[in-house]
């Protein structure tokens, strides 16, 4: 009986299903297509009696209008797929999904600062190697051999040669600077320093220094002195106050270490700066004749100034850290404290 089979072919159509192209196309062949299910309905009808052919002829067309219709539902449903209609599920009242924005270290964005303002005055940037021969570190900068001075630094030599070692300052640049370039010279040198000292809150076995040299002609000690009153105002603010307390180092002559007022208390004296009121950032002086002379530049026709400064004892005045080991611990809550600075 042929009604059965019109039924079973009417479900087959209700239940069909495409969400794709294929699908879509294996519908197509095996309901529409004159090879179809549909279309030997219509080739059957010959062996239909004459009697039964106008019933027979309804119910198939019938079957075909179902099948068109159901083909017509299933190509609007893939290609709505398809052009992404069905981003109008999303719900735009809901919070935004959080992107992590990291933060400048407070140690680059310190030596970003010191940069800038030195070169405002007219230094530019050099940049020597980090492992470093010992004329560059020691011997040209006037520290005699054997001489008890070279132990001012705990310094970490390669094993097997003595002449190699981990530069202890950024005065080593000072010599490569000169060594290359005829005066005059402005020239600043941020880098990694590295000291074969116990870790505590105040030491580190690495750290960073950024080294300042100045040598032209009639270079004074007042000029010394006025570019780090300069720097000092610029870096901590205008009331930031700047003492020069005599000192030694065997590249300079005279040499002076470099205080300035406590950012805590603001020189009334509290415990960062153990009641003295003045804190000490870094080492300066007049460039020792003989140091001018190894790099073989005129003592008698140049002079000039050097300083070093610790960007790790600045960045802790600066933003008030009081423990060293935190610059490299990378405990988040800390870096997070950093986080404006982009
Ligand atoms: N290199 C010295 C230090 O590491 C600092 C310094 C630099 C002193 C330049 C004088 C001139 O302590």
């Amino acid at each position: 009986m042929y009604q059965d089979k019109v039924e079973q072919i009417k479900t087959d159509i209700s239940h069909a299903q495409a969400n794709t192209p294929e699908e879509l196309e294996a519908y197509r062949m095996k309901f529409i297509s004159k090879k179809s299910v549909v279309g030997e309905l219509f080739a059957e009808m010959r062996l239909i009696p004459n009697e039964q052919k106008k019933a027979y002829g309804q119910a198939v067309n019938e079957v075909k209008q179902l099948a068109e219709t159901k083909f017509q539902e299933l190509i609007e449903k893939v290609n709505s797929q398809k052009n992404g209609t069905k981003s109008m599920d999303i719900d735009l009242t809901l919070p935004a999904t959080h992107v992590a924005v990291g933060g400048i270290h407070p140690l680059t964005s310190t030596r970003q600062r010191i940069i800038e303002i030195f070169e405002r005055i007219g230094f530019n940037l050099s940049e020597g190697p980090e492992i470093e021969d010992d004329w560059h570190n020691f011997t040209a900068l006037n520290f005699p051999e054997n001489h008890p001075a070279r132990e001012m630094q705990d310094t970490f030599f390669i094993e097997k040669n003595p002449d190699i070692a981990l530069r202890t300052h950024t005065s080593s640049v000072q010599v490569r600077v000169m060594e290359n370039q005829a005066p005059p010279i402005r020239t600043l040198s941020p880098g990694r320093v590295f000291r074969n000292e116990a870790i505590s809150a105040r030491a580190h076995c690495i750290f960073h220094q950024v080294e300042g040299l100045y040598v032209d002609e009639n270079v004074s000690f007042a000029d010394l002195k006025q570019t780090l009153y300069h720097f000092a105002k610029e870096m901590f603010g205008k009331n930031t106050k700047v003492r020069f307390r005599p000192s030694y180092f065997p590249f300079t002559e005279p040499s002076a270490e470099i205080d300035i007022s406590c950012q805590l208390c603001g020189g009334k004296g509290c415990n960062i700066c153990k009641g003295s009121g003045w804190v000490e950032i870094g080492g300066s002086g007049m460039v020792d004749p003989n140091v001018l002379e190894n790099c073989n530049i005129d003592s008698e026709k140049y002079t000039g100034f050097a300083f070093g400064m610790g960007i790790e004892r600045i960045a802790m005045l600066k933003y008030q850290i009081n423990d060293l080991r935190l610059f490299t611990e990378n405990d988040i809550r800390f870096l997070k404290q950093f986080r404006s600075f982009l």
